[in-house]
């Protein structure tokens, strides 16, 4: 049976990163994004430059309906998917009351249900199987209270725990879990330069050559980044008003154009 890792968020930014991370190294792939229109290029590019097979399916994962659907399809199909890579997410800036909750649902749905879900599906699939890998993206975002951006930080500290704790439950199950945490990162891939990074962060190049090879050493916290291991840290050094008060302050120094 062939072999697949699959990303979702695969389209741009760190999950396309990581789908050509891992294509270099002759894996086959499954990409999985909302627009399809987006994930058929980078299918053709890296089957073309680096001779895998790779499949994309379009599936929007803020809607519980169509991530049923799709599990459904995985569970009942013959591709056995041994490594999955959950980098699909969704921010939002500002303060809280000012969003829309639509956005909020949509937010909560992809970073937090729909990676719940997958890793239930996929976990189950790959125990019968006798292991595979599994790789949550979080973010440094989740070490701390994120005023200017509670929900989003919120969510990652959901990502952040709840890996950690799989990864200790699966761990007689031949199923490693890891968890990234990135900063800032600079894409030139990203179709909207959403993040203010600045010129000292990694890129998704490098965040992604940074994952793989520590998914090779079965890191529990992946943490690229010197200052960014340090910036994990103070939140355990400091008194919690402070943390918040700095987050809060953080938040706001990487906030996009135009957003108060
Ligand atoms: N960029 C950073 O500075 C940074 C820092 C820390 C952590 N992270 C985390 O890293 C991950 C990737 O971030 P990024 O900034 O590189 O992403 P990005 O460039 O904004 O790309 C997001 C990806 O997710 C897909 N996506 C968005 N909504 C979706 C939905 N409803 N259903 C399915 N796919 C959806 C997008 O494709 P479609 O639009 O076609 O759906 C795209 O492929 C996220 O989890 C983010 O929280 C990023």
């Amino acid at each position: 049976m062939t072999r697949y890792a699959m990303i979702t968020g695969a389209s741009s930014g760190l999950g396309l990163a990581l789908a050509e991370a891992l294509a270099r190294r002759g894996r086959n792939l499954i990409l999985v994004a909302r627009q399809r229109e987006a994930l058929e290029p980078v299918a053709i590019e890296l089957t073309q430059r680096f001779g895998v097979e790779v499949l994309f399916r379009a599936c929007d994962l803020s809607e519980p309906l169509r991530v049923s659907g799709f599990v459904l399809e995985l569970e009942e199909g013959d591709r056995r998917i041994d490594l999955l890579v959950n980098c699909a997410g969704l921010r939002s800036y500002g303060p809280f009351l000012a969003q829309e909750w639509a956005d909020e649902q949509d937010l909560i749905e992809v970073n937090l249900v729909a990676l719940t879900r997958l890793c239930h599906a996929i976990g189950n699939l790959m125990a019968v199987h006798g292991g595979g890998q599994i790789l949550n993206v979080a973010s440094l975002a989740g070490y701390a209270p994120g005023p200017g951006m509670a929900t989003y930080a919120a969510t990652k500290a959901y990502v952040l725990h709840f890996s950690e704790a799989l990864r200790e439950e699966l761990k007689r199950t031949g199923i490693k879990v890891s968890v990234l945490c990135p900063g800032p990162v600079r894409s030139s891939k990203r179709r909207i330069p959403r993040l203010e990074a600045s010129k000292r962060s990694l890129t998704a190049e490098e965040v992604a050559l940074y994952t793989v090879r520590a998914l090779d050493k079965n890191r529990a916290v992946i943490l690229p980044g010197r200052r960014n291991r340090w910036l994990a840290r103070a939140p355990r050094l400091l008194p919690r008003w402070l943390t918040r008060k700095l987050a809060g302050l953080i938040h706001r120094t990487y906030r996009p154009h135009g957003i108060q």
